[in-house]
C-alpha cells in the first residue's frame, strides 16, 4: 500500500482558481481516520474553495487530492459521496420545500434511498441523534428555524454513509447556544469514531472540538499544528478570534 493509506483525506498542493482569480493557491492538508481537522480563517480566504476542490465540485487547477489512497483529483462530487466524502455545504441547500423525510431520503440518495436494511437503521440512528428532527418528519424543512435546518443538513449529510464529513461553516446565522450544541453533536459523532473535516470562521468553537488545525489566508495555509497550540497562538487569535464577533 502506498504512504497515502492511512490517511483519509490527503490534498497536495492545491490550487483552485475562478477564470483569473486564484483562491486556492497551494494547500496541502490531511485528515486521518477518525480525526476531527479544523480550517479557519476569516473571510474570503479560500476555506469554501478548498473544500469545493476536495469534494469534486470545482476542479482544481494544480495539485492532487487523494482519498482513501486513490487519486480522486478529477473524481465529480457525486462519485465521491459514494465513496465516503460527503459535505454539508454552506448555507445548507435544503430542499426547502420537501418535507424533513424527504430530505433525508435524499441524502441516501447515493446508496439506492432507503430501501435497504441498512439504510432503514441508518435512518433511525440518525433520528436518535436529532430528536427534534423525528418529532418533525412531516415538516417542511424551509419552515424550521436556522438551527434545526442545521442540523437536518448534517443527517442528510449522514444518511449518506460518510467516512469523511465535510462541514463548511456550521455556525452560519445561528446563535451562539445553537452553534455550541451542535458542536457537541459533531464531537459525539467523531467520539463515535467519524472523521470530521470543519471549516468555521468561529475560531475558538472549531480549535475547542478539533485534534489538528490548519489556518487559512489568502488562498495558503499560514499555520498549522494541534488545535490546542492554534488556540494559544497569540496571532492567530488576534487575527481570527478578534475578528469572530464582526463576521456574520
Ligand atoms: N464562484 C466564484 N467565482 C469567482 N470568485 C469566487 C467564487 N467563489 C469564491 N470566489 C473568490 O475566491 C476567494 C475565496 O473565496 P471562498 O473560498 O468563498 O472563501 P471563504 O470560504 O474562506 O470565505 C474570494 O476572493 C472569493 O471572492
Ligand atoms: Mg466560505
Amino acid at each position: 500500500m502506498s504512504a497515502t493509506g492511512a490517511i483519509l483525506l490527503d490534498i497536495r498542493s492545491l490550487e483552485l482558481r475562478y477564470g483569473a482569480a486564484v483562491a486556492v493557491r497551494d494547500i496541502s492538508l490531511s485528515v486521518k481516520p477518525g480525526q476531527l481537522v479544523a480550517v479557519i480563517g476569516n473571510n474570503g480566504a479560500g476555506k469554501s474553495s478548498l473544500l469545493r476542490g476536495a469534494t469534486g465540485l470545482v476542479r482544481p487547477a494544480g495539485g492532487q487530492v487523494f482519498f482513501r489512497g486513490a487519486d480522486t483529483t478529477l473524481m465529480p462530487a457525486h462519485r465521491k459521496v459514494r465513496q465516503g466524502l460527503v459535505m454539508v455545504p454552506e448555507g445548507r441547500l435544503l430542499f426547502p420545500d420537501q418535507s424533513v423525510e424527504d430530505n433525508l431520503i435524499l441524502g441516501a440518495y447515493a446508496h439506492g434511498g432507503l430501501k435497504g436494511a441498512r439504510a432503514r437503521q441508518t435512518f433511525e440512528r440518525v433520528l436518535t441523534l436529532f430528536p427534534r428532527l423525528k418529532e418533525r418528519l412531516a415538516q417542511q424543512a424551509g419552515s424550521m428555524s436556522g438551527g434545526e435546518q442545521q442540523m437536518l443538513a448534517i443527517a442528510r449529510a449522514l444518511m449518506a454513509e460518510p467516512e469523511l464529513l465535510v462541514i463548511d461553516e456550521l455556525s452560519l446565522g445561528l446563535a451562539p447556544k445553537i452553534v455550541d450544541q451542535l458542536m457537541g453533536v459533531l464531537a459525539e459523532l467523531n467520539e463515535g469514531g467519524l472523521a470530521i473535516l470543519l471549516v468555521e470562521q468561529l475560531a475558538a468553537h472549531a480549535l475547542a472540538i478539533a485534534d489538528h488545525a490548519y489556518v487559512i489566508a489568502n488562498g495558503r495555509v499560514v499555520r498549522q499544528g494541534p488545535s490546542t497550540e492554534i488556540a494559544r497562538d497569540p496571532e492567530v487569535m488576534e487575527s481570527f478570534l478578534g475578528k469572530k464577533k464582526a463576521a456574520s
